[in-house]
């Protein structure tokens, strides 16, 4: 039952016939070109011209001299991780992985799958808070915690939601202290971030950089991602450990680990086919953000924020946060919620249950790594240098998932149903 077609704030608009998703895959006919060749000719595998073009055209937009075409950004993101463990203390032994007891500092606030491989190669994340102006790893935090953690060697930072964080920062941190990094451009590919006063595409700004391709991304292959570089001998390492580690003999000779993670050459079908899009998706994805920005600027409510001076991101999500003095009571559990209505306020869940009432799909903000059952016995430094309790208002990342919300982002919704969606918003804070 939708308990809002009776609620008297909600008159006057009907459900979406189509349900306005999130972010969902926007094909232009190119990608089916590409897929029939790949099985024309035969070339139904792991080899393939569309993995050939696909790394090259990746490479030569993103400005690195090698792509190597993967399963999934988890798998890039993985085999980065093992990289730079490997690079950093040797290569494991059998049955331990190259972080084995090592801590690595990572973005808090972003998808599991940037840290999961921290534990995969049994290393201990400790999670960096966020900072206010770009919702990525704080600089400050980052610093407090190479104070407490001196002998940390590993960073990895991811860009939210298509926004840039302050690697430039976080880079000077970085080298003052010898650490590598590992970059998470999954969801920003296309956003640009001024280093040193020059533009580079995010995906440059680490040692060891990963992007994806998965059906809810700015461009997709269905499922797909990339580890991407300037060193000759990385792109060949993941290359090599992508397709089972297999040595140059005749038969299958194996001196190291392996793993099945190269990209489908029907897959890269899909991704070459889109990736003459990607400009006008992030043209797309902007014009969305900023009628968001249009159109909730009489509330209470801030759009998810950027530095204007030192990025350009792809705008893959529009977000907003609700102000303080704005915020009905809203609690959540480890997997329910409870809010109630009030007067000129509103809470995250009362906004996504009122949109999925009207048949469009939001979602919670990214809850923090370190919020999460699974990582929260690891430590979680924030900029004024503690651990502290989930929510006690130094946490800068639970206070975003607390008053934060993912809007509509989807590139094909007209501004008309925009429209809609903002008027329902406007209508929750009556
Ligand atoms: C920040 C971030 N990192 C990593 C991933 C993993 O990428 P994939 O789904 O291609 O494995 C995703 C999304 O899925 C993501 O949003």
């Amino acid at each position: 039952m939708n308990v809002f077609a009776e609620d008297p704030r909600f008159s006057g608009i009907r459900p979406f016939e189509k349900k306005i998703l999130l972010s969902s895959p926007t094909m232009h006919g190119d990608e089916q070109q590409w897929v029939d060749e790949a099985i024309r000719t035969n070339w139904v595998s792991t080899v393939g011209e569309n993995i050939n073009a696909v790394e090259r055209q990746i490479a030569a937009r993103i400005g690195v001299k090698y792509g190597v075409a993967l399963s999934c950004g988890t798998a890039a993101l993985h085999l980065a991780t093992r990289l730079a463990g490997e690079k950093l203390y040797g290569q494991a032994r059998p049955h331990q992985g190259t972080l084995q007891g090592r801590r690595v500092f990572c973005s808090d606030m972003t998808f599991s799958a940037s840290v999961n491989p921290v534990a995969y190669e049994d290393g201990e994340a400790v999670f960096i808070d966020t900072e206010p102006g770009t919702w990525n790893m704080s600089p400050e935090a980052l610093a407090k915690a190479f104070e407490r953690y001196p002998d940390v060697r590993l960073i990895v930072a991811a860009h939210l939601y298509g926004t840039p964080g302050a690697m430039e920062e976080i880079r000077t941190i970085a080298d003052e202290h010898g650490a590598l990094i590992v970059e998470d451009a999954a969801e920003s590919l296309g956003a640009k971030y001024r280093l040193n006063g020059r533009w580079a595409e995010t995906g440059t700004l680490g040692d060891y950089n990963c992007i994806s391709f998965n059906g809810n991304k700015i461009i997709t292959g269905s499922a797909g991602g990339m580890f991407v570089t300037n060193r000759l001998e990385d792109a060949n390492k993941v290359r090599k450990w992508s397709t089972q580690s297999r040595e140059a003999a005749p038969w299958y000779q194996h001196e190291e680990i392996g793993y099945n993670y190269r990209m489908s050459n029907i897959i890269a079908g899909i991704v070459r086919g889109q990736l003459p899009y990607l400009d006008e998706h992030i043209a797309q994805k902007k014009a969305i953000y900023e009628r968001y920005k249009a159109g909730l600027s009489d509330l209470p409510v801030k759009m998810n924020p950027f530095d204007a001076e030192k990025s350009q991101p792809n705008f893959w999500l529009s977000c907003m946060s609700i102000d303080e003095d704005a915020m009905a009571p809203q609690v959540r559990g480890e997997q329910d919620y409870r809010y109630k209505s009030a007067s000129g306020k509103s809470s995250p869940q009362e906004i996504l249950d009122v949109l999925a009432a009207f048949n469009a799909e939001g979602r919670p903000i990214w809850k923090p790594m370190h919020l999460q059952p699974l990582y929260r016995n690891n430590a979680f430094i924030t900029a004024s240098g503690t651990g502290c309790l989930a929510g006690s208002g130094s946490d800068v990342g639970a206070d975003i998932f607390r008053r934060g919300l993912c809007l509509p982002s989807e590139n094909k919704m007209t501004p008309e149903e925009q429209e809609i969606i903002i008027q329902l918003i406007h209508r929750c804070f009556e």
